[in-house]
């Protein structure tokens, strides 16, 4: 028999999305007669947007013509997506269509871009956090196993719950790898300019790359709220950014997002000698990857026309309007919230000493609501629980109802 890959062993048996709807489908089959409401996983509820659909519909008749026909294409994306990405996310931050990667998603990116990097290499993630970033290093054997306290052994963990006012602290340690999430999954925090630009400051003095998931950019209402971190000067030599359609245009499943390498970032040979990750990326990338298809890059194309960017606009403030329905719930119940604002989720502080777990349990069975448990994000999260604001507009007013009538 051939050996494993031991470091998988490392992780707890099944990802938190997935646990989560296990113990869903066993709650459903227990109990057909209760109607639940899924406010757990960020999957989007709205159809795409007409802009959208016309366009896969186009690239769909263009793919049965002799003429229009594609087969494999490049595997870093078609130029049309790269430019209209670059002139519009990008646009002023100097960030070249040539430094854009097109892909199925920003979590395989996210999963994927820490292949680049030695085994060895220090890696620092806000807590609570998005579990992949942790989960995929786990894979690549850059940690031990979770210990009593929840942590997994080896990464650097910054805690960034209600006590730190969702914004995490450089350390005081060396990291070779940072990742952020701003506007925050899960707690739906943004970072500050005055934030962001300390973290690229230090990612410039110890010469760390940071990853930036900028995902859910589309949700930020806040003035000055940087909604790219090419926005904080200097970031361009330090910080790769990763995006998604998932969200904002509703592609969660069609599969397109981008990262951005741009051709100032490096990590170094053992030599000592500097190596551009761009160039990594694009030989990951051309090896491991056949590229999005083409008809969902037309797709999302035409989320950056002016037509999809306000349909897609549309879209994001309903669920934008959901996520204030559940803050206002919750805050009806006495509880603390966070996010909302700027980010499809909301962050709940449960009573003192109720646990995440249980807290899910509850809601479950008393109010049919399906949430996340906050420990399922990191030690931090223990004693809170995130809702999404991605369900249909009816179903979130029901569930606000719901929780009104939970008496804690
Ligand atoms: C979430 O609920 O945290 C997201 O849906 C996860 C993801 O985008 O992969």
């Amino acid at each position: 028999m051939a050996l494993i890959n031991e470091h998988y062993l490392n992780l707890p048996g099944s990802y938190l999305f997935s646990e989560i709807a296990r113990k869903v489908r066993e709650f459903s089959a227990a109990h057909p007669e209760i109607s639940l409401i899924r406010l757990g996983i960020g999957d989007v509820t709205r159809p795409l947007v007409p802009a959208v659909v016309t366009a896969l519909h186009k690239a769909v008749d263009e793919q049965a013509k002799s003429a229009g026909f594609r087969g494999y294409g490049p595997e870093q994306g078609y130029d049309f997506l790269r430019q209209a990405a670059a002139d519009d996310w990008f646009k002023g931050l100097g960030i070249d269509a040539d430094e854009i990667f097109v892909s199925d998603g920003a979590k395989c990116d996210l999963g994927n871009f820490q292949e680049l990097f030695d085994a060895g290499a220090r890696v620092a993630l806000t807590d609570p956090v998005y579990p992949v970033y942790a989960d995929s290093n786990v894979m690549a054997g850059r940690a031990t196993a979770q210990g009593p306290d929840g942590r997994f052994g080896g990464l650097i963990y910054l805690p960034s719950g209600f006590a730190q006012g969702f914004s995490p602290e450089p350390p005081k340690e060396r990291a070779d790898l940072i990742y952020l999430c701003s506007p925050n999954n899960p707690t739906g925090a943004a970072l500050s300019r005055e934030a962001l630009a300390r973290w690229v400051d230090y990612a410039r003095a110890e010469e760390s790359v940071i990853f930036f998931d900028a995902a859910y950019e589309g949700f930020i209402r806040t003035p000055g709220v940087p909604r790219s971190i090419y926005e904080i000067p200097g970031a361009r030599e330090v910080a790769v950014e990763f995006r998604s359609y998932s969200k904002t245009a509703g592609f969660t499943g069609l599969r397109c997002g981008l990262a951005v390498v741009p051709k100032t970032v490096h990590g170094r040979n053992a030599a000592g000698g500097k190596v551009p990750l761009r160039d990594l990326w694009l030989r990951r990338q051309t090896t491991k990857y056949n590229g999005c298809p083409y008809i969902v890059q037309r797709a999302a194309e035409a989320a950056h026309s002016p037509e999809g960017k306000a349909q897609t606009a549309a879209c994001v403030q309903v669920y934008l309007d959901n996520a204030g329905v559940i803050r206002q719930a919750f805050m009806g119940l006495g509880l603390e919230t966070a996010g909302g604002t700027d980010a499809p989720y909301v962050w709940v502080r449960l009573p003192e000493g109720a646990r995440s777990w249980d807290f899910f349990d509850l809601l479950l069975s008393r109010a049919g609501i399906v949430g996340t448990p906050g420990l399922g994000f990191g030690p931090s999260g223990e004693g809170c629980f995130r809702l999404t604001g991605f369900g249909d507009p009816a179903a979130t007013r029901e569930a606000a109802e719901r929780l009104a009538k939970l008496k804690l």
